[in-house]
């Protein structure tokens, strides 16, 4: 089969696209014909390895290399163990490892896969996962957002933080979206009531103050993070600087005990449930999985710098076969 290959960390310019071994599936896991798959930040922290987190899977080069966690497709083969799908069923999940989605065949466990809704296209729903997920656990579980609270996104013009802005106004959040100058209308868009252009102001230090930060791209200092909550307000790290993540872990519960602010990391859970929760938000009309580009398999190198060198309004998808 056909897959976008990275053999070292680095630009996109170490990516190709290369035959490489069709995935055989085993008893537990289902072989998928893949239609669509969507670019995270993740794979840009994949494919540069960089924070080092992201080369928790090979530190010196990636031991899969093959990028890429959101898919959706059409169910080839089920092994013998698999009781919910079988051949011809319209699917979409998350990689567990986030790699190996970028080609044309994937094996994903049952258990990480849901049935695509057939009003969902294959783009809409590969366009879902990470992000959806990782916006649900923030805003609904570990934010508890009630209506009138002041919530922050930062990063919410990305994947994770288009669902996470429309998720905290579908509770009644008062919602503030932090991300580029070209992004501001578009957090708009999405419902944000405040929006702040990180590369003109810093909103940890404008005085306002939230009863949740979701953050998905965190580099400060953990002070800084304290100082833009409210009493009681609570902080969530997605993604960042490793040196902003051992701040929180190290330092976290002793905030959490001398001022009552909660600083903590967000480490996403994934389950079906979550996945079909979001999926079924989306059916109806209430949040939009925004597809900003579609690119081909081949271009994934160009859709991936789209990405990285920070354009994409929401998500960009790899129509990697027509459904
Ligand atoms: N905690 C978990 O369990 C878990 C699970 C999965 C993924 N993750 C993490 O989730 C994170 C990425 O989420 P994503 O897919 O939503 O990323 P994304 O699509 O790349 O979105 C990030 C957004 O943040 C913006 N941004 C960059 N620098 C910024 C700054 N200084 N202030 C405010 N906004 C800024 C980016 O815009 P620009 O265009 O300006 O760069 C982009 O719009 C990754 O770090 C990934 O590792 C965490």
């Amino acid at each position: 089969m056909k897959a976008i290959v990275h053999h070292k960390y680095g630009s996109p310019e170490v990516l190709t696209l290369e035959e490489v071994a069709k995935p055989i599936p085993a008893d537990d896991e289902v072989l998928i014909k893949v239609h669509a798959v969507s670019i995270n930040g993740s794979d840009w922290e994949g494919l540069r390895g960089k924070p080092l987190y992201a080369r928790l899977g090979g530190l010196r080069k990636p031991n899969n290399k093959i990028l890429g966690s959101d898919v959706a497709g059409r169910v080839e083969r089920a092994g013998k163990n698999i009781r919910q799908f079988q051949a011809g069923d319209e699917v979409f999940g998350e990689m567990p490892s986030y790699r190996g989605g970028f080609a044309e065949y994937v094996c994903l466990p049952e258990k990480a896969l849901a049935l695509k809704p057939a009003r969902l296209t294959f783009e809409e729903a590969a366009a879902i996962p990470q992000g959806a997920v990782i916006a649900l656990q923030g805003i609904r579980d570990k934010g508890q957002v009630q209506p009138g609270q002041n919530v922050l996104i930062n990063g919410a013009g990305g994947s994770a933080g288009t669902f996470a802005v429309q998720l905290a106004k579908y509770y009644g959040a008062e919602v503030t979206g932090v991300d580029n100058t070209g992004k501001l209308d578009f957090m708009r868009s999405l419902g944000a009531d405040h929006v702040i252009d990180y590369t003109r102001a810093d909103f940890t230090k404008n005085r306002n103050q939230y009863d949740l930060i979701l953050d998905v791209i965190a580099y400060r200092s953990v002070f800084a993070y304290q100082r833009a909550l409210r009493p009681n307000g609570s902080y969530f790290f997605v993604g960042g600087s490793v040196a902003t993540l051992f701040q929180i872990l190290l330092l976290g519960p002793w905030i959490r005990r001398t001022t009552g602010r909660n600083v903590r990391l967000l480490a996403v859970q994934r389950n079906r449930n979550d996945l079909v929760f979001m999926t079924e938000l989306c059916e109806a009309g209430k949040i939009v999985p925004v597809i900003d580009r579609r690119y081909p398999l081949s271009e994934v190198p160009e859709a991936l710098r789209y990405v990285g060198e920070g354009n994409a309004k929401g998500k960009v998808v790899i129509e990697v076969s027509k459904g």
